[in-house]
């Protein structure tokens, strides 16, 4: 862990490939850890049959998750598609409902799918050099909806946010991005349930 007491900096991106060398944490994510999340069972079944691809990974300067700190890194979420819908994040609220998190877009092309707890919803586009604020309260899930090309974004919150994937991983959020005549398209996610309705 980075020393507490010290300001650092840090080049986020070194030449190319990135300078990842900085990040002391670095977590992956493959299809297997997404079971569930996408709509498209039998397209999820299929490749999971012949391989194990990694959707995303993230990487992280370790600081203490606590009040008064900033969790910071980068995450790259890969290009690729299960069925018709985009590689994404799992998404998650925040334990910690009332806190924010901000992104800052590198490179690649995506969006963030957002919603509340009581079901209202939100998409933004992320593209190179687009900031995105997502304020308390609001799950985020990353998709990356560029063709061949990774979706690469820096993302700051609160060092005792944590994370809640609990709703998200019964149902998954109100909206799905899935790829239609060959362009991304918002549509509604059948398996959502109002939270009047669920048990
Ligand atoms: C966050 C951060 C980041 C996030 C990863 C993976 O939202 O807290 O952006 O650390 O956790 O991008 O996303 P999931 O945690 O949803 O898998
Ligand atoms: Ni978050």
């Amino acid at each position: 862990m980075v020393n507490i007491k010290i300001p650092f900096t840090f080049d986020v991106i070194q030449g190319d490939p990135m300078g990842l060398s900085q990040y002391d944490s670095h977590i992956t994510r493959r299809l297997s850890a997404m079971k569930g999340m996408y709509l498209d069972e039998h397209a999820f079944a299929a490749l999971a049959a012949t391989s194990d691809p990694l959707l995303y990974e993230f990487y992280e300067i370790s600081r203490p998750a606590v009040t008064g700190e900033l969790l910071h890194g980068l995450s790259i979420v890969h290009p690729g598609k299960v069925g018709d819908e985009y590689y994404m994040t799992k998404g998650h609220f925040h334990t910690i409902l009332e806190t924010a998190e901000f992104y800052y877009c590198l490179r690649g092309q995506g969006v963030m799918v957002m919603e509340t707890p009581e079901g209202v919803w939100a998409v933004e586009s992320l593209q190179p050099n687009r900031a995105l604020y997502v304020p308390p309260r609001w799950a985020h899930r990353s998709v990356n909806t560029g063709s061949g090309q990774d979706l690469v974004f820096l993302f700051v919150y609160p060092g005792n946010a944590g994370h809640d994937y609990g709703s998200i991983e019964v149902q998954g959020f109100r909206k799905l991005v899935v790829e239609r005549n060959g362009k991304p398209e918002i549509i509604d996610n059948p398996r959502w349930l109002s939270p009047k309705d669920r048990s």
